[in-house]
């Protein structure tokens, strides 16, 4: 069957990796993204109190690790030790937080692709320190690993454009605010990264319009998305990337 509607292969982001299959964020969820096919990889990105890198959605490695304390709390010796996977499955025990570079190097191996989250996190004290960190993370990529950024805090992409004005900025909404294109045009981006639930035909008619992109997540049905494609969808992010690499 090839009659397939939906996102090209370049438009389909593993959420976290291939998160469904293999724990959040870590190595073996990037592996697995690229055993399914996928070309793009999300990932969120924050810094340890010793200002480290590391590849984590919370602010605290309770969640998704076998350690306790807040990120701003810990430092590089303190996440070496943790387990990353047995949360998730027995089967990945041994899995490490990791650090931005250790998953850039992997990347290349791979030849993935990667959306880097910047999180704004409360024990972030300076936002310089934040994009500066995820701009020398990022310098370390293979020539072949394309690499954009996206964010719920405008001022975070407004600050890492003006570092690498060549990348792609994507504002992340729960839903789009009134002002949405002045908040675009001050970054400046032009795309947005939206919660699918508040996609609606008119609005991505609207963005199509003005030559925005916008990519859906969280996204784990296709079905769900089936008649936004034609509206002007651009792409996904989505926990389990084989449900649309069709
Ligand atoms: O990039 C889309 C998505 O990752 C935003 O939400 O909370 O999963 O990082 P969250
Ligand atoms: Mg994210």
């Amino acid at each position: 069957n090839n009659y397939h509607i939906g996102p090209s292969r370049d438009e389909v982001q593993a959420h976290r990796g291939a998160s469904a299959i293999a724990p959040e964020n870590t190595l073996a969820a990037f592996r697995a993204a690229a055993e399914q096919g996928a070309r793009w990889v999300e990932l969120d990105v924050a810094l340890l109190g010793d200002d480290t890198l590391v590849v984590i959605h919370d602010d605290s490695v309770d969640r998704t690790t076998s350690g306790r304390g807040s990120l701003g709390e810990l430092t590089a010796a303190d996440i070496a030790s943790l387990d990353a996977g047995t949360w998730f499955d027995p089967k990945f025990s041994g899995e490490r937080l990791p650090t931005l570079s250790q998953v850039i190097a992997l990347l290349g191996e791979l030849g993935l692709s990667a959306n880097v989250e910047i999180k704004q996190h409360k024990h972030h004290k300076s936002l310089d320190h934040l994009v500066h960190a995820v701009q020398a993370a990022i310098a370390g990529r293979s020539a072949d690993t394309g690499i954009m950024i996206s964010s719920f805090d405008p001022q975070a992409l407004a600050a890492m454009h003006a570092l690498e004005p060549d990348l792609e900025m994507a504002m992340l909404w729960w839903s789009p605010p009134a002002d949405w294109q002045d908040v675009l045009k001050a970054i400046p981006s032009r795309t947005i990264h939206m919660n699918y639930k508040a996609l609606s035909i008119a609005l991505l008619e609207e963005t199509s319009r003005n030559g925005v992109k916008v990519r859906a997540w969280t996204s784990n049905n296709p079905v769900e998305l089936v008649s936004f494609w034609g509206a002007g969808l651009t792409g996904v992010i989505t926990d389990n990337p084989s449900l649309f690499l069709g």
